[in-house]
């Protein structure tokens, strides 16, 4: 898959047919091997052709930015699923996104339920200014219209978007979950990246998760969705500390595409 990857980019195609090989170009080995050389490197693919795929959009990668992952998009799946439902009703819904990092979750859910509001903070300015060169790429003209709002916030902070108290149909999150001495094994990931999109703080990497449900129990309205992805081992705890909030019907953990547990939903109760 990589290797194909890698020729596409040096040969700029956009899908490579090997059942119909191209006339190679003069210096195509040339173009090719350098890149080939940073994958041996354990360069991450997405960094070396500048994109990631989520979903149904390719959106523009940068160093120091969390790069997307395939489990990321069954989670995604949860808030598309639910805006849709309450779209079809005839209300346009209003999504937070926490912890955007490069705006999948945000601009997955704006594009594809068009009649949606969708607001996304990251604490990382360089992930807020890729959050909305992306959004200018696969929703030209969103930002200005109002559809999707990205902007620097701080989900540690109490009063992080304040103005939408009680307000907010579905509040999802991808935040850092791993542990302070869970340092990843793949150089892919240790290596590139950046430490404030993995680590959840404390000794069970959930101090950033706790603050995103504080914020999703003052955000969401009663019988608002709360969606947020963690580790595969995190499911009973996540419940857990979910369900003594008291904010919420009975949290479910469901799974990603590998059968691993890997996100939680929680529908918040009347106050
Ligand atoms: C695991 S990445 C997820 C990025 C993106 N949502 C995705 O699924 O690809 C976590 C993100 O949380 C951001 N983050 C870390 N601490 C935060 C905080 N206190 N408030 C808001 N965002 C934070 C990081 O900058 C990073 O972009």
């Amino acid at each position: 898959m990589d290797a194909i990857a890698l020729a596409e980019h040096a040969l700029g195609v956009p899908q490579l047919i090997l059942a119909v090989p191209p006339r190679l170009p003069d210096g195509f080995e040339a173009a090719l091997e350098p890149l080939v050389r940073r994958r041996e490197a354990r360069e991450p693919l997405q960094h070396i052709v500048g994109f990631a795929a989520f979903r149904h959009l390719s959106v523009r990668v940068q160093a120091g930015v969390f790069l997307p992952r395939p489990e990321t998009e069954v989670v995604a799946q949860a808030a598309v699923d639910e805006v849709r439902r309450l779209s079809a009703g005839g209300v346009e819904p209003l999504v937070v996104d926490v912890c955007t990092g490069s705006g999948v979750i945000a601009l997955s859910v704006a594009v594809e339920v068009p009649r949606s509001r969708v607001v996304a903070v990251d604490i990382d300015p360089a992930s807020v200014g890729l959050a909305k060169a992306n959004a200018d790429l696969v929703l030209p003209g969103a930002a200005t219209d109002a559809a999707v709002r990205i902007e620097v916030g701080d989900v540690a902070e109490p009063g992080l978007l304040a103005e939408f108290d009680g307000a907010v149909d579905v509040l999802i999150g991808n935040p850092p979950y791993i542990p302070d001495d869970g340092i990843p094994l793949e150089h892919e990931v240790a290596d590139h990246d950046p430490a404030t999109a993995l680590f959840g703080g404390g000794a069970d990497g959930l101090d950033l998760p706790r603050h995103v449900v504080a914020a999703a129990v003052r955000l969401l309205r009663p019988g608002g969705l709360f969606v947020m992805e963690h580790a595969d081992v995190q499911g009973e705890t996540v419940r857990d500390l979910i369900d003594r909030t008291g904010a919420f019907e009975p949290a479910v953990t469901h799974r990603d595409l590998t059968g691993r547990d890997r996100f939680v939903l929680a529908r918040r109760r009347p106050t």
